[in-house]
């Protein structure tokens, strides 16, 4: 560095700590070198976070939270994201950037809860940093859920309808906290102020804060990795994890490679597919929201699917309460589950490289489970269908609530000292 730059950066270190944040986080960051493509999604997370709250501040320039009608006759909000899609220069970008942006920031998120999954990195000591995902991944279904009232279509309309009114059917102050929640007796423009004010900026912050305390937490422990063995258990004579490499330069330019191969997913997405076939843009959100006329069927966006399937799978009245209260416990129980993980799991090794048989043949059916409940969730349910889901259900909170004991009698094999690495 040259002599100027140098004083500049010494003057900087005197008031902040700029070199060495840098080092702690980066330079001199120990990361097992042993990562595999599961460990690209916890960055595109991150760029995904970027696009959306950049996407999103364009389209606050444009957008109108108002149900009200104009002179056509349309309602202005649904006319707003409209007019970004026909008249604002690059609108249609930004829009479908952010639409696609929604679903593409679920598939990242489920997949990097799968790596959580498959190599065990939410044991200890890495407890917090899951905990703080589970919370993310609640904030983020929030986020989407009320985003998507705001163009202002049908199954906008129609789909915030159904699930307030989920809320009612809580005893003693269910229909007190739907009115609430709406702000009005029925989804309203109260509801849609509401949603446009948690959108753009509650939720965000909430998500941004709970994003800095995952990663401070998983700072302090280091990462897991494909082989789930600690590699801060072997250091060298300075201390440095004898299997770990410092995060920049070789992860900073090894995650290019994982944004370069989701950008071109992605925008091939945005550019030739942005309705992603009904599934990431419904057809019915095409029409401006009518209260008068019910679509014939409501479903959600297919993030929600596998847990709205789980919800409607529950059909009996459970003492002298309503079958949907005990739709919405078991709707909500099947994503707080996730957080107990961490307890569950009494298997000796992490990762399911070194798993026996048993414990992959049940994570395998349950990852067909939940896929199943994803498909059902957009279909509407006739008796069979709803027998399926009343079996996958089991079969979901099963895999968590038999854990500690199959995970216990698995056969498993050991783990190795160091890492595995060609
Ligand atoms: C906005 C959403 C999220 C962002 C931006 C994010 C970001 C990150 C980043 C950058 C890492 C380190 C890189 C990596 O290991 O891939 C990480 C690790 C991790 N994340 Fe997330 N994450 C998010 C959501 C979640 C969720 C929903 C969960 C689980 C419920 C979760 C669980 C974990 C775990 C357990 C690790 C440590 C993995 C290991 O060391 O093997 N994250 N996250």
């Amino acid at each position: 560095m040259t002599t100027k730059s140098q004083q500049l950066l010494n003057w900087v270190d005197e008031r902040f700590p700029l070199t060495s944040t840098w080092k702690a986080h980066l330079s001199e960051y120990y990361a097992p070198k042993n990562f595999n493509f599961w460990y690209f999604f916890g960055s595109l997370a991150l760029l995904v976070l970027v696009i959306q709250i950049l996407t999103g501040i364009f389209l606050v320039m444009h957008y109108k939270p108002d149900a009200s009608l104009n002179a056509s006759g349309i309602p202005v909000a649904f006319a707003s994201v409209e007019y970004i899609m026909r008249e604002v220069p690059g609108g249609w970008l930004i829009r479908y950037l952010h639409s696609t942006g929604a679903s593409a920031f679920f598939i990242v998120v489920y997949l990097h809860m799968f790596r959580g999954l498959l190599y065990g990195s939410y044991r200890k000591p890495r407890e917090l940093i899951w905990i703080f995902g589970t919370l993310i991944f609640l904030a983020l279904m929030a986020e989407a859920f009320m985003g998507y009232l705001l163009p202002w279509g049908q199954m906008s309309f129609w789909g915030a309808q159904v699930i307030v009114n989920l809320f009612s059917a809580i005893p003693v102050i269910g229909p007190d906290l739907s009115v609430v929640i709406r702000g009005d007796f029925v989804v309203s423009d109260a509801t849609l102020n509401r949603f446009f004010s948690f959108h753009v900026i509650a939720v965000p912050l909430v998500l941004i804060g709970l994003v800095l305390a995952h990663i401070v937490a998983l700072h302090e422990v280091g990462s897991n990795n494909p082989d789930g063995v600690e590699i801060k258990k072997k250091k060298d004579a300075n201390g440095i994890p004898l299997d770990g490499i410092p995060f920049h330069p070789y992860y900073t330019v090894k995650d290019i490679v994982g944004v370069v191969g989701f950008l071109i997913f992605f925008t091939a997405i945005v550019f030739f597919a942005p309705e992603g076939g009904g599934y990431f843009l419904e057809y019915n959100n095409f029409v401006p929201a009518d209260p008068l006329r019910t679509p014939l069927h409501i479903a959600p966006v297919w993030y929600f699917t596998p847990f709205y399937s789980i919800l409607r799978a529950v059909t009996y009245p459970l003492f002298g309460i309503d079958a949907k209260f005990w739709g919405v416990v078991a709707m909500g129980a099947a994503v707080v589950i996730i957080a107990f993980l961490p307890w569950l799991d009494r298997s000796p090794v992490k990762s399911i490289r070194y798993k026996g048989g048993l414990f992959k043949g049940i994570l395998a059916v349950f990852i067909v489970a939940f896929f199943i409940l994803g498909y059902l969730g957009v279909l509407p349910p006739t008796p069979g269908r709803t027998l399926v889901a009343q079996i996958c259900s089991v079969i979901y909170f099963a895999f968590f609530l038999a854990m500690p004991w199959y995970s216990k009698l698995d056969k498993c094999k050991p783990e190795p000292d160091r890492v595995t690495f060609k």
